[in-house]
């Protein structure tokens, strides 16, 4: 297992990609557009990591509600897993709740998210990798 990425919430992508390429110097991977989840996102690999800036793109998501109540900042920490499914089956059999029950499709493969208040206050994302 290992840290996939972090994701942090920012008002403006072009602001923070300012930031965190033009002065922090992190290369850019790629800048989409989710367009289910209604976000846009730049992928910074950093080591065998990388930094996901989301910047909501309407106003009633759960991304877009975190923005305007807490402001910006991490997000959410993803942990690439090998089985998704088996690891969230494991997250049930210990009772902690989960915000997907069943994995879905994202960007780089299946994703679930484990819901904060399970798991002492942090949104963590699991992805498992589609075959290369
Ligand atoms: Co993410």
């Amino acid at each position: 297992m290992r840290i996939d990425h972090i994701g942090i919430v920012v008002e403006d992508l072009e602001a923070a990609l300012h930031v965190y390429e033009t002065a922090l110097g992190l290369p850019l991977a790629q800048i989409s557009e989710v367009p289910d989840q209604q976000v846009k996102v730049a992928f910074m690999p950093l080591g065998e990591s990388n930094v996901e800036l989301v910047q909501p793109t309407s106003d009633d998501t759960g991304v877009a509600r975190f923005l305007e109540k807490r402001g910006e900042g991490i997000h959410h920490v993803c942990i690439q897993v090998d089985a998704i499914e088996a690891a969230l089956e494991r997250l049930k059999a210990h009772e902690v709740p989960l915000i997907d029950e069943k994995p879905r499709q994202g960007a780089h493969g299946r994703v679930a998210f484990v819901h904060p208040k399970g798991t002492h206050g942090v949104l963590i994302e699991l992805v498992e990798h589609d075959p290369p």
